[in-house]
């Protein structure tokens, strides 16, 4: 995972750097340092956030118009100052930040050590860089020609970016499985993992493909791939707001995220739902409509949150399209000898379009010949590439670790998805299609007002701050909602929480239900009410302490439930876009109230780029 910025140009590279690396910081946050080139390279790195690596910096003064940053999340030794980015070679005259992972760094180590190489840290990273300088000496060659041997002989995933003492008008990139993209100014040049540090200086941008290359030098950039074939590289405008890379005057980027779900949703929906005409326009889909109508299966693929999109796509695909699907986790498909066909669609679900899991699983089933549909969020990225269709989510960006906008766009598009193709199948009553095109429609407000009442999830969350455990139940649509209402207080507030089908509670988990256990179940008025308000009574029965997420008007289980949280009614098929809110919220609130940083939680990193 792990954020990496370069800059070449005519600023002072040091300010660019540390603001860049603040932005890319949800990405790893277990380290951090820079190498300033001007003259001499200097490298300064340290343990923990960017922020002590600014207080490590002090005062020293590290002027230069070319150098590079890496915020760290290890994967190959523990996050100490050793083990931090950038990592230098033998001669000290190279440095690289990389992000990735270096499969086959231990024999190649065990050569380098044999031919004298000396390692400073535990990581894969600084293999790469000896065995760099290596190849330079032996082969006598220039540095990017070291670079491109070298990576012709690693196997994994990387983006790097390299600097040598030598040259101090020059910046080597190249990646292969892990996301790059190269600014383009006046007289200047930006890299880095995503366009957040370079959106204030340019708009001007090109992303490398896999097994390419980017030499910046002398005020010119040249793309190769690792054979040495020149590539004319494809600039592109982006279209990204400063704004949207800020908090807004909120606290944290969660809780902005949590509050921008009326806007996004509706921009899920923007030129593809026009209600007044009672029309969907799914272009993404257009291409390959026969293929969908005529699809043996469905596969989700995601991971975390998105897999559980996945699963209310699942419920969605089968009951307005009636086609068979199957809901995987993209890290067991990957590795299980999974049987695709060439008459299967695979809907890769990912908020970042970077994760490996996903991104190798789609690998998999396009090289078997399924149709690979891109369900993502950030424009350009590596699984939107690869996929042969899709539809962007335009959430934008999704700052904090723990995805809530992302989810309730991911639902969207499935819904209109599974719409769609229910309608173009038949397999969907008019009368039904128009209900949930105006059940879609009505969310952005139904949104809001569910957010107008925040305060009553904050009341509810001083209840049960100091609580070891959470169970998370409900059935149907809601069953996927409880898994991701349990995945959210996990991630941000390091309370165990799980999530079940509410009827399996008496199947296992009946037994943890004591006094000390609130239960939260989502128990909307819907085909499944009658069977969870018994489940409620159940728990009720065993001292459970109950916390019910319920439909407006709801006085049955307001009589039984020790807090009751009231969302708008909606057709059962688009409850999870309403009933995840209050759920969000709650993880926020007692994350905050046990004084848990929300938007960087430990051992997390947003964009998982390692298997
Ligand atoms: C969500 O809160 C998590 N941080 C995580 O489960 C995430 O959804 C997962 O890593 C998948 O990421 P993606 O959507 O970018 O592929
Ligand atoms: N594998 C490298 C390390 O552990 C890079 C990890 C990352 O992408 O942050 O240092």
């Amino acid at each position: 995972m792990c954020g990496i910025v370069g800059y070449l140009g005519k600023r002072e590279a040091l300010p660019v750097i540390i603001k860049g690396l603040k932005r890319l910081e949800y990405r790893g946050y277990d380290s951090a340092g820079v190498a300033m080139l001007n003259g001499n390279l200097e490298i300064v790195k340290k343990k923990g956030k960017v922020s002590d690596l600014e207080a490590e910096i002090g005062t020293k003064k590290l002027d230069a118009t070319l150098g590079i940053g890496h915020t760290r999340w290890a994967t190959h030794g523990e996050p100490n100052d050793k083990n931090a980015h950038p990592h230098s070679s033998a001669d000290g005259k190279l440095a690289i930040i990389h992000n990735g992972i270096i499969e086959n760094y231990s024999s190649i180590k065990k050569e380098l050590e044999l031919s004298g190489h000396v390692f400073k840290s535990d990581t894969d990273s600084e293999v790469l860089i000896h065995l760099i300088e290596e190849i330079k000496r032996q082969n006598q060659c220039s540095i990017d020609e070291a670079v491109r041997l070298a990576l012709n002989e690693v196997v994994g995933a990387y983006a790097i970016v390299v600097l040598s003492k030598d040259d101090d008008r020059m910046m080597i990139a190249a990646r292969k499985g892990s996301p790059l993209v190269i600014g383009i100014g006046e007289g200047e040049f930006f890299v880095a993992s995503d366009a957040t540090p370079i959106i204030e200086y340019t708009n001007n941008v090109t992303y490398l493909n896999d097994r390419e290359m980017a030499v910046i030098k002398d005020g010119s950039l040249t793309v190769k791939n690792l054979e040495n074939v020149t590539k004319t590289p494809f600039i592109q405008k982006l279209e990204l707001d400063l704004e949207d890379i800020e908090k807004g005057g909120y606290p944290h980027f969660m809780l902005k995220e949590i509050f921008e779900q009326p806007k996004s949703v509706r921009d899920a929906m923007r030129g593809r739902l026009v209600s007044r005409e009672h029309h969907l326009f799914m272009s993404g889909m257009d291409q390959y409509l026969n293929r969908f109508i005529n699809a043996d299966r469905l596969i989700l693929i995601g991971c975390g949150t998105s897999w559980h999109a996945g699963l209310i796509g699942e419920y969605l695909f089968e009951e307005l399209s009636r086609v068979p699907v199957e809901v995987e986790y993209a890290s067991e498909f990957r590795y299980r000898n999974p049987v695709v066909r060439e008459q299967d669609i695979v809907i890769a679900v990912s908020q970042s379009g970077e994760t490996a899991d996903t991104l190798a699983a789609i690998e998999l089933a396009k090289s078997k010949g399924a149709l690979i549909f891109g369900v993502c969020n950030v424009v350009g990225s590596s699984i939107a590439r690869i996929a042969d269709a899709g539809a962007y989510l335009h959430a934008g960006p999704e700052i904090g670790v723990a995805s809530t906008k992302a989810f309730t766009s991911q639902v969207t598009i499935l819904a209109m998805m599974a719409m769609y193709l229910g309608l173009k199948k038949g397999t969907i009553s008019m009368s039904q299609y128009q209900e949930l095109l105006l059940g879609l429609d009505s969310i952005p407000d139904k949104v809001t007002k569910i957010l107008s009442k925040a305060d009553e999830i904050l009341t509810i969350s001083k209840s049960f701050y100091q609580a070891r455990n959470f169970l998370y139940l409900g059935r149907g649509f809601n069953f996927p909602v409880a898994l991701e209402g349990a995945l959210k207080l996990k991630e941000i507030s390091y309370i165990h929480a799980e999530g079940y089908p509410a009827a399996e509670m008496k199947h296992g988990p009946i037994a943890l239900i004591d006094e000390d256990m609130p239960v939260v179940f989502i128990a909307t008025k819907d085909s499944s009410y009658e069977k969870v308000i018994s489940n409620i009574q159940e728990v009720k029965a065993r001292k459970g302490k109950v916390i019910a997420i319920v439909t407006e008007g709801d006085t049955e289980i307001k009589s039984m439930a020790d807090f009751t949280f009231e969302i708008p009614s909606i057709s059962d098929a688009l409850v999870p876009l309403l009933a995840v809110v209050p759920l969000q919220l709650l993880s926020y609130h007692i994350a905050i109230l046990r004084g848990c940083n929300v938007d960087q939680p430990r051992n997390l990193a947003k964009s998982v780029t390692v298997e």
